[in-house]
C-alpha cells in the first residue's frame, strides 16, 4: 500500500499531488474538488495483485468505495473484478470494463430488477444472504432458462474491532447467515436445478487494521468449507470480503502482504479459489479533498474555520467520528497554534470535517486539504443544502484530467417537475 504522503507531498514549500502543485488545482477546477493520484492508484493495484499472486485469487473491487468510471478502468484495467450492491453499480462496472464472469453482487436487499440485469449480465455469482433471495433468485433464473451461481454469506459472529457502524460480522447486525441456517438452505438448493451452489463467504466489517478477527474468519470458513465438502457439496470460491483498513491517523494497518499471507495461509489446505472484495485498501490514500478557507470566527471556547467543502462532500467525520488529517496547501509562518475546527457552511452543528486541531489559525483565502478521502468520500457525498456535487480530478505526473465534472445547479432539480 502506499503511503498517500509520498504522492501528496511538499515541494518548494507547497503541497503537490505528483508533479502538480495544489494551488494549480485549485485555480483550474475550482475548490472543493477531489483529487486522485493515478500512481498511488496503479502502486495500490500492482501491489495488492503481487500481494496474492501465490494464490488463485480474484480481487473485487468494492464499487461502493469509490465509484468514478475513469478509475473503475483503471481498476478493473489492473486485472479486478468487482463487487456491486446495487444494479447502480453493476451497470456502472459494466461501463467502466468490468468483466461480467469476474463480478460478485453482495448486498443485503437485492431486488428482482437488479438480479434480473445481474443474470443477463452473466455474472460469477450472487452472494446470498437471506433466505428470501434464494426464492427470488431461482424464480427470475427460471424465467431466463438460467442456473444461477450462488455463493452463501455466512454472518461468523466475529468482532471485527472497527467503529460499530461498519462492522458486518456480528449476529446483532442484518448482515449474512448463521451458519444455523445453512442447512435447509443448502438442502433447498441441491434439490432446485436453477440454483448452483458455488462457493460460501463472509465479510466481518471495515477499516480494520487488527489482522486477528480477518484470520479467525478465514479459519472459520475453511472448516465450513471442509464440512460441506464432507456432506458432498462441491464449492468452487471461499470469498473473504474486504475490511482491510488504512492508515488514517497513527494507525498501523497490516501491509498487503501480511495481509495475503495471512489469508493465503489459512485457504490454502481448501484448495477453494480465494475472492477478497477489497474497497478503502485500494483507494482510501489515493485522494484528498481540497478546499478553500472562507474566513476564521472565534467564540469564547474556539476558532472555528469555515471552509467552502461540507459534511455533503465528505461525510465520513460526521458520521463516524472519523479522522481525516488536516493540511495547509502552502506553509505560512502565522506565530502560535491554537485548537482550531474545521467547518463547511451547512447550517448544521454536525457539519464539520475536523475538529480540536491543533495548527496555526489559517486565514480567509487559505488553501487547504483533508488527507485519505479516496475510499467513500465522493461516493457517499450528496446534494444537501442544494449544494452541487464537488468535481474528481485525476493527477498523473505534471498533467490533471477532469474524471467528473462539478455538478451544475441546475442538474440539482433537472429530475423534478413542475
Ligand atoms: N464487501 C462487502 C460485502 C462490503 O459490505 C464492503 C463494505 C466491502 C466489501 C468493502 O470493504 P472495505 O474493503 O472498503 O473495508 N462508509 C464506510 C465504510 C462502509 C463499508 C461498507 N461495506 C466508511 O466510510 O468508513
Amino acid at each position: 500500500m502506499v503511503k498517500d504522503i509520498e504522492c501528496f507531498a511538499v515541494k518548494h514549500g507547497v503541497y503537490h499531488c505528483e508533479g502538480v502543485p495544489l494551488t494549480h488545482l485549485a485555480k483550474a477546477v475550482g475548490t472543493p474538488a477531489y483529487i486522485y493520484s493515478q500512481s498511488a492508484l496503479e502502486a495500490n493495484c500492482a501491489g495488492l495483485i503481487r500481494a496474492f499472486a501465490g494464490y488463485p485469487t480474484l480481487p473485487c473491487f468494492a464499487v461502493k468505495a469509490m465509484s468514478n468510471l475513469t478509475l473503475l478502468r483503471h481498476i478493473f484495467g489492473a486485472g479486478f473484478g468487482a463487487d456491486l450492491v446495487s444494479g447502480g453499480e453493476l451497470q456502472r462496472s459494466l461501463l467502466a470494463g468490468a468483466r461480467p464472469d469476474q463480478i460478485v453482487f453482495s448486498g443485503v436487499g437485492k431486488q428482482s430488477e437488479e438480479i434480473d440485469q445481474a443474470l443477463a449480465a452473466g455474472i460469477l455469482m450472487f452472494n446470498v444472504e437471506s433466505p428470501y433471495e434464494l426464492d427470488l433468485i431461482a424464480t427470475l433464473a427460471g424465467q431466463r432458462g438460467l442456473r444461477a451461481a450462488i455463493s452463501l454469506r455466512v454472518n461468523p459472529n466475529i468482532d471485527a474491532k472497527t467503529n460499530a457502524k461498519i462492522a458486518t460480522g456480528l449476529y446483532s447486525t442484518k448482515f449474512g447467515l448463521p451458519e444455523a441456517a445453512l442447512p435447509p438452505l443448502l438442502d433447498r438448493i441441491g434439490r432446485d436445478p436453477r440454483l448452483e451452489l458455488v462457493g460460501i463467504g463472509c465479510h466481518i466489517g471495515s477499516q480494520i487494521v487488527d489482522i486477528q478477527p480477518l484470520r479467525d474468519a478465514a479459519r472459520q470458513m475453511v472448516q465450513l468449507a471442509g464440512h460441506l465438502h464432507q456432506q458432498g457439496h462441491k464449492l468452487r470460491y471461499l470469498d473473504l470480503g474486504g475490511g482491510l483498513g488504512i492508515r488514517y491517523d497513527q494507525e498501523v494497518p497490516p501491509s498487503f502482504s501480511d495481509y495475503a499471507d495471512a489469508l493465503i495461509k489459512e485457504v490454502r489446505p481448501s484448495g477453494l479459489h480465494l475472492i477478497i472484495e477489497p474497497g478503502r485498501a485500494l483507494v482510501g490514500n489515493t485522494a484528498i479533498l481540497l478546499t478553500k478557507v472562507l474566513g476564521v470566527k472565534t467564540t469564547p471556547e474556539r476558532h472555528f474555520v469555515i471552509v467552502d467543502a461540507a459534511m455533503n462532500d465528505l461525510i465520513r467525520p460526521t458520521l463516524y467520528g472519523s479522522y481525516h488529517e488536516i493540511c495547509p496547501v502552502v506553509a505560512s509562518e502565522r506565530g502560535e497554534e491554537v485548537l482550531c475546527d474545521f467547518v463547511g457552511p451547512i447550517c448544521e452543528t454536525g457539519d464539520f470535517l475536523a475538529k480540536e486541531r491543533r495548527m496555526q489559525l489559517p486565514a480567509g483565502g487559505d488553501l487547504m486539504f483533508l488527507r485519505s478521502c479516496g475510499a467513500y468520500g465522493a461516493s457517499m457525498a450528496s446534494q444537501y443544502n442544494s449544494r452541487p456535487r464537488a468535481p474528481e480530478v485525476l493527477v498523473s505526473g505534471t498533467s490533471h484530467q477532469i474524471v467528473r465534472r462539478r455538478e451544475t445547479p441546475a442538474a440539482l432539480w433537472a429530475d423534478e417537475l413542475v
